[in-house]
């Protein structure tokens, strides 16, 4: 750890007790129904409202399907046929520190809104142009389903955020038994929901901009530099994505 690393530690810490850092969180809803999904992220976000600042988007906001077209790769992001779209929820992420999305298991994955989020993404991966900002960030993954297991749905979205420089993603999901509307749940499956969003949100209150990646995103991340290094010595002019990688000093042009 460097000087600069640890007076910024120290300083983060001492804000920290202060209960002075106020996150600014945004929250990717996987539906538009009031629903369990709905009612699980209310109690989640009810132990954080009062402190920071929530930004929400629902799937009206989101983007239509990935036409493939790969200006975003080639030309630029600004040139997505969805920028429109996609843009503010981008500017969005990016001023956040805590990233939540909370969605229902459908077909035992993510739901297509969500997942035509992750896919607008994808030129922000390591292979392609990461923003350094995501490799401070926090994420959380909210999910129900009527009784499947929630872990695959739930890697969409955490194989994304890795990819895109997150370290720490705390995931929660509930096996329903069988209650699909939140006007018949059960008072038991109720509270149950209660304690483990509860719970959740008091794991992530005050959670600090991270100061290192995790082991395994820093090793991702290596191996794209190696990538992209080794990619440039066969190009005459750099792509968008090594002129990235060369912008942000990871990478050296040895041409
Ligand atoms: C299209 C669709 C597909 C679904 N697929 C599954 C599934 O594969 N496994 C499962 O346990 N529940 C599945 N469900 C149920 C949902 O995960 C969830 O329990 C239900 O939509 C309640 O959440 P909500 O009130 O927020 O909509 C599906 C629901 C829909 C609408």
């Amino acid at each position: 750890m460097t000087l600069v690393d640890r007076i910024v530690s120290f300083y983060l810490t001492a804000v920290r007790l202060n209960g002075r850092f106020k996150m600014k969180i945004v929250v990717l809803n996987g539906t538009s129904v009031k629903g369990i999904t709905y009612h699980m992220k209310e109690m989640f976000l009810q132990y954080l409202r009062t402190e920071n600042q929530i930004t929400e988007f629902y799937p009206e906001d989101m983007p239509p399907f990935c036409v493939g077209c790969k200006n975003c790769f080639l030309r630029g992001e600004e040139r997505c046929p969805h920028a429109e779209t996609i843009g503010p929820i981008w500017d969005a992420c990016l001023a956040a520190d805590l990233l939540v999305f909370a969605y229902p298991v459908y077909a035992l994955r993510a739901p297509a809104s969500i997942k035509s989020v992750l896919d607008h993404f994808c030129v922000h991966w390591m292979v392609h142009r990461p923003d350094p900002k995501f490799f401070k960030k926090t994420a959380v993954v909210i999910t129900n389903s009527v009784g499947a297991p929630n872990g695959s749905a739930q890697k969409d979205v955490k194989t994304s955020m890795n990819w895109m420089g997150v370290s720490k993603i705390h995931t929660c999901g509930a096996g329903m038994m069988g209650d699909i509307f939140w006007s018949n749940i059960t008072d038991k499956h109720q509270k149950m929901l209660e304690q483990k969003m509860t719970r959740l949100a008091k794991r992530v209150s005050g959670t600090m901009p991270r100061l290192h990646k995790s082991f395994k995103v820093n090793a991702l991340f290596s191996v794209c530099k190696m990538m992209h290094q080794g990619v440039l010595k066969s190009e005459d002019r750099p792509s968008l994505d090594n002129q990235f990688f060369l912008d942000k000093g990871w990478i050296r042009d040895k041409r």
